[in-house]
């Protein structure tokens, strides 16, 4: 008999197809999210899962889904998956690492530049009428080019935002990370590790890569925003929890850094209202790597894992159990 799998968002109907072509398929075809107790009813008799980062796969679920084996995702992050509870079971998981990095990358960039330089904020107030007369100091931002970019986890996505700073930009690159970069990763990136609040107080530009964990919870709050020069964007790329948005929300209005730039955000979609109320934040709703190749080939390195690990083979891109 084959394998059941369960497509539990909405995705390209030609991922679909080719899971078809393995598998019995059962397919969220619409935009909805389904609830946890939902997803548990349908995944009943399913031995794998097609996911995003917003299904939630916690220890309950893998506990009422017996025989579940394995949880393929199409994003990198990988919190929304209680990853020990899966390896207990001897379920796989597996994420999509490398396939999205450039694409990121590229947004963190496009991000750190509209915040920098308050394209959100300026074309918002053209598009209100507001514009009567040119001034010396309309909208006058901040440089990126031979500023200081500070990296907040230096993964793949990190380096290659690196890349595009030291290479395009002549920026000087800092960075801080658990553990520093080999000499010979580090080098082509002209990129120098610091401790963390020598980054908060040098960067001009920050970026946060981390992925969240609940040592990175708060990685950025009140004590961090403190620390950071009054000139300072903060651009959060990582997710949601890294950064407590309440306290940057008071930051920013209060013009303690001068602007943020946020694609992810605590309990999002909802996102706080203090952050909406003040103008100096570039707000977008979680596309870092949305280009339609991108998230294709995301999707497709999901289908690929379920392939595999179904058909008994190694998966590709493992998700490794934290160590206990
Ligand atoms: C998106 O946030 C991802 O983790 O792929």
């Amino acid at each position: 008999m084959r394998p059941s799998v369960l497509v539990a968002r909405q995705v390209f109907p030609a991922i679909v197809t080719r899971l078809r072509e393995h598998f019995e398929v059962e397919a969220n075809n619409e935009p909805v999210d389904w609830s946890h107790a939902e997803l548990m009813h349908r995944l009943q008799g399913k031995q794998g899962v097609f996911v995003a980062a917003t299904e939630k796969i916690d220890a309950a679920l893998v506990a009422g889904c017996p025989e579940l084996r394995a949880v393929c995702s199409m994003a990198v992050g990988y919190n929304n998956i209680d990853v020990a509870a899966c390896a207990a079971r001897g379920i796989v998981v597996t994420n999509a690492p490398d396939v999205l990095t450039e694409t990121t990358a590229d947004f963190g960039f496009a991000l750190m530049m509209a915040t920098a330089r308050r394209i959100a904020e300026s074309e918002h107030f053209l598009r209100a009428g507001r514009w009567k007369r040119w001034s010396v100091d309309f909208f006058c931002g901040a440089d990126v080019h031979g500023a200081t970019l500070g990296i907040l986890g230096m993964g793949r996505i990190g380096q290659a935002i690196a890349r595009r700073g030291a290479l395009g930009f002549g920026m000087r690159v800092i960075y801080h990370n658990r553990s520093r970069l080999a000499p010979d990763v580090e080098a082509p990136l002209s990129a120098c590790w610091v401790d963390k609040d020598v980054l908060l107080a040098q960067a001009d530009h920050l970026i946060v890569v981390v992925p969240y964990s609940a040592a990175s919870h708060h990685a950025i709050g009140s004590r961090e925003l403190a620390l950071m020069k009054p000139t300072a964007t903060l651009i959060n790329i990582a997710r949601g929890g890294v950064v407590d948005d309440a306290a940057l929300a008071q930051a920013l209005a209060e013009r303690r850094i001068a602007a943020a730039g946020l694609d992810v955000f605590e309990g999002e979609p909802s996102v706080h209202p203090a952050l909406l109320a003040v103008p100096n934040v570039v707000l977008t709703p979680h596309i870092a790597s949305a280009t339609e190749a991108t998230r294709r080939a995301m999707a497709q390195l999901a289908v690929d894992n379920l392939i595999a690990v179904l058909g008994g083979r190694a998966p590709l891109t493992p998700v490794a159990a934290p160590a206990s």
